[in-house]
C-alpha cells in the first residue's frame, strides 16, 4: 500500500463481526489491504474469548493488511494498534480531556481509567500469505447501560463531547486511515524507533498497584500482584513484585484496589 493511497473501506449495516467478516474476504481471495465497518455487530468479540455488545452509534471496524512478518515479529503489533488508536481518538477530544486518555497495556484506551475502546489483533495465514487484522470497538455514541456487564467500567465518547460531532463513519475513516499507515509503516519497516517510549508515556497506572490474571482467568485469582513499572524493549509490561521484575506477555492487567464492587457491597 502506498501511504497516499487509502485502503478501501467497507461499509455495511450489520454484521457478525467486522473481524469474522475481513476473515471471509480474506479467505475468498482478497488481495490487497481493506477494512470492515459495520453500524451494528450481532457478535462482537472481544480479547480473551470475550463477546463485545456492539449495538448502533459505535465504531465497529476491522483493518486487514497482508504481511511478510513473521508471527514473532508481529508481537508488538497489538501495542502499534493502540498507539495509533490513541493518536486517533485523542484528536477527537476537547484539549481539556486528553490527558486522561491513556493504554491500558495492551490495548485498551481508557478515558479516566474506564474504557472507551478496546483492540482484537488476529493474524490470518490460510491462503498461502499471512494478513494481520486489527479489529477495534470505539464506544463513540453509544449508551453505555446498553453494554451489560461484558466491559467492566466503560465509557462512551458522547459523554466527553458533544454528541452532534460524532460521527461514527468519519471517525472509521480516520481510525482506518491510521491504522493502515502503522501497518504499512511496521511492514516496511519494523518497528519505529521510539514505540516503547511512546506507549509507556501514555501507560495506564504506571507506577501504580495492579494485578494481572492469566489470558481467560478473569474474574479468577490473579497471577500475579505488584507494581506496574512500564514495558521493556519487546512491548512485555514489566510488573515489580516482591520476588523481582516480572515480565509479561499477554493477560488482563487490572488496578489493583481493595474497593468492593457495588454489588458486592450491598450484600450483607
Ligand atoms: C476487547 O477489548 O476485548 C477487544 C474488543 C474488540 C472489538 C472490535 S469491534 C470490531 C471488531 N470486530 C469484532 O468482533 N471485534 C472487534
Amino acid at each position: 500500500m502506498t501511504a497516499s493511497r487509502p485502503a478501501r473501506l467497507i461499509e455495511l449495516p450489520e454484521v457478525d463481526s467486522t473481524n469474522l467478516h475481513a476473515r471471509r474476504l480474506i479467505e475468498a481471495g482478497e488481495t490487497e489491504p481493506f477494512s470492515v465497518r459495520a453500524d451494528v455487530q450481532l457478535a462482537g468479540r472481544g480479547r480473551l474469548g470475550r463477546s463485545w455488545i456492539s449495538p448502533a452509534g459505535g465504531v465497529w471496524l476491522t483493518v486487514a493488511c497482508p504481511t511478510a512478518r513473521s508471527p514473532s515479529e508481529s508481537e508488538p503489533v497489538p501495542l502499534l494498534a493502540a498507539l495509533a488508536a490513541h493518536a486517533t481518538i485523542e484528536q477527537l477530544l476537547p484539549d481539556a480531556q486528553r490527558a486522561e486518555l491513556r493504554i491500558k497495556w495492551p490495548n485498551d484506551i481508557l478515558h479516566a481509567g474506564r474504557k472507551l475502546a478496546g483492540i482484537l489483533c488476529e493474524r490470518v495465514a490460510k491462503t498461502g500469505r499471512a494478513w494481520t487484522m486489527v479489529g477495534i470497538g470505539l464506544n463513540a455514541d453509544v449508551d453505555v447501560e446498553s453494554l451489560g456487564v461484558t466491559t467492566r467500567h466503560p465509557v462512551s465518547l458522547r459523554t466527553l463531547v458533544e454528541r452532534a460531532q460524532i460521527d461514527p463513519s468519519a471517525i472509521g475513516h480516520r481510525l482506518a486511515d491510521a491504522l493502515h499507515g502503522a501497518l504499512a509503516e511496521f511492514n516496511a519497516e519494523g518497528l519505529p524507533r521510539g514505540t516503547m517510549q511512546a506507549l509507556a508515556d501514555r501507560l495506564a497506572w504506571i507506577d501504580q498497584p495492579v494485578t494481572l490474571r492469566r489470558a481467560g482467568s478473569a474474574g479468577g485469582e490473579p497471577v500475579i500482584t505488584g507494581t506496574l513499572a512500564g514495558v521493556d524493549a519487546r512491548g512485555r509490561a514489566v510488573i515489580r513484585t516482591d520476588q523481582g521484575h516480572k515480565h509479561v506477555i499477554s493477560g488482563d492487567l487490572d488496578e489493583h484496589t481493595l474497593r468492593l464492587e457495588p454489588a458486592q457491597q450491598s450484600d450483607p
